[in-house]
């Protein structure tokens, strides 16, 4: 048995990863990532901000009622409506943490709350009795606490566990640390608050900086026990702490640290492909760990180390944290039964007749393209999750029936497109696209009857070759509501049609 001190690692993905930009998730995606965060090893899941929006109340709601295997938590501020609404939503959990906080900064003290410090002290103990009050599993974080006095600083702390808070969390709100610094700050509250001994300490980084995995890893040298982090570092602004790369560093330097996880690290691209497939924040490829480029060799240098020693360049292995070592492609031959098998290696579980879904797609696809990699299958995977998730009933569906495309050098496209609805086929022309993207739009929109605000758009390739499929996302506002589609086709304009229509099938089953 290792002898290591095992850090607690607390995902809020589903609370401050949510407030990326564009990144808003549904309730069956919400609990899809919390069944792939347990699965992960994760300790603590913060589902939610129940207070904050009756969505985030439901999802919280039914995160604790489904998901068994790690803590769930949820956020309050200081208060008791907040506090009573962030139980109603936890109570059904086999083990519930009340997350309540409370800024103590001067300049948050004195621009945003207009409290003194004595009057932050008292909401603060207020806050975490009532929060005792319902379960014995209390966070209590100091917003902004990097930026905080010191010495108040450990008076907020001291008396936040008297009140009962078992876990003291010390933000840096806005990723103003730098290492030495946050260790400082960890090592003057172990020193200076009494009972310091009675609570976690928790680290809460954000990456303004860049500096949150670093600032992260400097607090638990210190003494903190808990890592609060997020899949692919999405969250406010520019994230916080990657979930994989605080926790690779940790074991992939254990000569160094005398510390380590329960992670289980070869669920990390599975489950960092998941997330950036629900949200459609996109990881970038030379991301630590989990990016498409985290293990390529370019270099001939580099690639000629590799075949003598693969240690000569590379310090993890691909397959210890979820890249499939495979060498085999598939193709039009390959039967269900091979399919299934790469499906599992790549890390996912899907029921029967997701396979069965996904291995007609793999057909149909095979017809076009010769040599199906992995990133296909895992497009081909995630388009069958996102369809899941986003489920609408089938007969109210719009579909693309067929699309005529005419396009020459100096002119603006033409396009003729038939989309059905029900029984209902309607067939229109356009010819005044700016491009055939733009063309596909303003065709969906002619026939639909929607004026769509497209906030993004992106087009990428899922794998290698010009017979690559191409996977369309789109980001639409309707009525201060934002959708996202997918589509994915070796057509482009064929995906991006399909991902207008998913999100006007969304736009659809919500009213
Ligand atoms: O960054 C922050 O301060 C937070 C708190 C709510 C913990 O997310
Ligand atoms: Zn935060």
């Amino acid at each position: 048995m290792s002898d290591k001190r095992m850090i607690r690692i607390f995902d809020t993905t589903l609370r401050d990863g949510e407030q990326s930009p564009g990144a808003s998730m549904n309730l069956n995606e919400k609990v899809e990532i919390a069944q792939a965060l347990v699965a992960l090893g994760v300790d603590i899941i913060e589902a939610g901000f129940p207070i904050a929006s009756p969505g985030d109340f439901e999802s919280v709601s039914e995160i604790a009622k489904t998901v068994r295997g790690s803590v769930i938590c949820g956020l309050a501020r200081c208060n008791e409506k907040d506090i009573d609404r962030a139980w109603e939503a936890l109570k059904h959990a086999e083990q519930a943490r009340i997350h309540v906080f409370l800024a103590t900064s001067a300049i948050h003290r004195e621009f945003k709350l207009k409290m003194t410090q004595e009057e932050i002290i008292e909401r603060a103990v207020k806050g975490v009795q009532r929060a005792v009050g319902y379960c014995d599993d209390i966070e209590f974080s100091p917003e902004d606490a990097v930026r905080t006095e010191k010495n108040f600083l450990c008076r907020v702390v001291e008396a936040a566990i008297d009140a009962g808070a078992t876990t003291v969390n010390i933000p840096d709100t806005v990723g103003y640390a730098t290492p030495k610094h946050m260790g400082e700050v960890i090592a003057h509250l172990k020193n200076n608050v009494p009972n310091i001994d009675k609570a976690v300490i928790s680290i809460h980084c954000h990456n303004d900086l860049g500096m949150a995995v670093a600032n992260s890893l400097a607090a638990v040298e210190e003494g903190a026990g808990q890592i609060e982090c997020t899949i692919n570092g999405i969250g406010e602004r520019a994230g916080n702490c990657s979930l994989e790369e605080v926790t690779m560093a940790m074991r992939t330097r254990g000569d160094y640290y005398d510390f380590d996880s329960n992670i289980q690290s070869q669920k990390l691209v599975p489950t960092s492909r998941l997330v950036s497939s629900i949200t459609g924040l996109q990881v970038q490829r030379n991301k630590a760990i989990v990016g498409r480029n985290a293990f390529a060799h370019e270099a001939g240098i580099h690639q000629d180390g590799m075949l003598k020693e693969r240690s000569t360049y590379e310090i993890m292995r691909p397959e210890d944290v979820g890249f499939a070592k495979t060498d085999l492609v598939l193709g039009k031959h390959s039967g269900r039964a091979a399919l299934a098998d790469r499906v599992k290696t790549l890390g996912y579980s899907l029921t029967g007749e997701q396979l069965q879904h996904v291995f007609d797609r793999f057909k149909h696809l095979a017809d076009k393209k010769k040599e199906i990699y992995d990133d296909d299958i895992v497009a081909l995977i995630q388009q069958q999750l996102h369809t899941d998730n986003h489920q609408v009933e089938e007969e109210n569906q719009w579909e693309l029936v067929s699309f005529k495309l005419q396009t020459e050098t100096g002119k603006t496209p033409k396009v003729e497109m038939t989309l059905k609805k029900g029984n209902e086929e309607t067939t229109t022309e356009v010819t005044d696209g700016d491009g055939p993207i733009d063309a596909g739009f303003l065709a969906v929109e002619k026939v639909t009857g929607y004026n769509l605000k497209c906030r993004d758009f992106s087009v990428r390739s899922t794998s290698l070759g010009h017979d690559a499929m191409g996977e369309v996302n789109v980001e639409i506002d309707h009525s201060g509501h934002l959708y996202r589609g997918r589509g994915l086709s070796t057509d482009t304009l064929k995906a991006t049609v399909l991902a207008i229509l998913s999100t006007i099938n969304q736009i659809e089953s919500d009213q």
